[in-house]
């Protein structure tokens, strides 16, 4: 390598270490306060990480993947709509009843999302529900009938304030399946912007039920059981949600040039190699992906007379040149990043929602004296 790189990276990185290695140093909370995060996520029941974000996140980080960083800093392109953070919100809510024989509901659910993470300020582009099942369940073919399933928007609770006695539900979807699939997807956009008023969010109502209420009265408690049964592969529900950190967007720049530093031996300003590694920090418990990334640094002089490849201002070579007349009352320039490009993180949150975010000025392009 050049000079002395290898020791160079060495200090620096023990200074960022130890500065890091303290359970809450105000260093820390600085950086987790620019990832956008009040405290360091300590995740306990991390749900998977949603196939559809890890899709997203490696076609982001293929090299071969023509980034437009200008439109990623206030679009998701993936989804057609303004944003730059991804959230997959777990379902929090519980089973209001289950598949009783004697009923035509096999399953009736609560399906709740504290969408409260999002910032004032941060405006909800897109929100999408995803309904899982395990496998793709057939009815019995026996039976004309198939399955209902119902989606209901809770506006208001009872008095009583249980959980189960909502006075006030919207329907929002109903929809008749001869074969449930393994995954299906419901546009909850308007619904979820009037759930970021917490009082308002009362969740959503799921209900299965065995086609409809009147077709089912007269079947046997028996084949009730069975037909619900042939559903039970019923998984999860989720909420993926797009947003739009403004304070990311204003600050977006021109798109990168190149990923990594050159390295040709020289002490001149320019961009030196740091690879910043997410475990040395202490944050692989709740960073996913990457594990690390080359975030680089600037150094080196900037010395009389400044030559173009070291990107100065007009301001930068008039201080040079007091700088060789007064070494002793004027410094050099300083050697400083003057390009910077994104990332994207994957990560889980304070609330163990799993979120991919992207991040302006994470990697030093190119540097200059300044
Ligand atoms: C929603 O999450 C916030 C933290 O983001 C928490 O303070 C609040 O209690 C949660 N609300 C519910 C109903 O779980
Ligand atoms: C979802 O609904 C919103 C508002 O109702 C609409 O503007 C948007 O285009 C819909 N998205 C899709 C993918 O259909
Ligand atoms: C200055 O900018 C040019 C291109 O704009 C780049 O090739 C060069 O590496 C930069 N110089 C430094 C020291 O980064």
């Amino acid at each position: 390598g050049w000079w002395g790189s290898a020791g160079l990276t060495g200090l620096l990185w023990a200074l960022v270490s130890t500065t890091l290695g303290v359970a809450v140093s105000p260093q820390e909370r600085l950086l987790l306060k620019a990832l956008g995060l009040s405290t360091k996520p300590s995740p306990t029941f991390p749900a998977p990480v949603p196939s559809v974000l890890w899709k997203i996140f490696q076609q982001r980080t293929d090299p071969a993947t023509p980034a437009n960083e200008q439109d990623r800093a206030c679009r998701v392109e993936e989804f057609h709509v303004p944003g730059n953070i991804i959230r997959v919100f777990a379902d929090q809510g519980n089973f209001i009843h289950s598949g009783a024989p004697d009923t035509w509901r096999c399953l009736e659910k609560r399906l709740y999302f504290n969408v409260s993470v999002l910032e004032e300020g941060e405006p909800l582009t897109m929100a999408q529900l995803e309904i899982q099942f395990s496998h793709n369940s057939y009815h019995p073919s026996s039976w004309g009938q198939g399955f209902e399933l119902r989606l209901y928007h809770a506006l208001q609770m009872s008095l009583r304030g249980m959980s189960s006695q909502l006075s006030s539900q919207k329907l929002l979807v109903g929809q008749s399946f001869a074969q449930l699939h393994k995954s299906l997807l419901f546009n909850l956009t308007e619904v979820a912007k009037s759930w970021r008023t917490p009082s308002k969010n009362l969740g959503l109502i799921l209900e299965i039920s065995v086609g409809s209420r009147n077709g089912a009265l007269g079947l046997p408690p028996k084949r009730l059981q069975n037909l619900c049964a042939s559903i039970d592969s019923f998984l999860d529900t989720s909420l993926l949600v797009v947003s739009l950190s403004q304070q990311q967007c204003k600050a977006s720049r021109k798109r990168r040039s190149s990923y990594y530093a050159p390295v040709t031996p020289s002490n001149l300003c320019k961009p030196r190699r740091l690879y910043i590694s997410f475990s040395d920090v202490g944050w692989e418990n709740w960073i996913i992906a990457p594990q690390g990334y080359m975030a680089n640094y600037c150094l080196g002089e900037c010395p009389f007379p400044l030559t173009a490849e070291l990107n100065s201002t007009n301001h930068a070579i008039l201080q040079t040149m007091v700088h060789s007349l007064d070494p002793e009352g004027t410094p050099q320039p300083c050697c400083v990043p003057v390009r910077l490009s994104p990332i994207s993180i994957l990560y889980y949150d304070n609330n163990d929602n799993v979120v991919l975010r992207h991040y302006e000025d994470m990697v030093v392009d190119e540097c200059g004296c300044r």
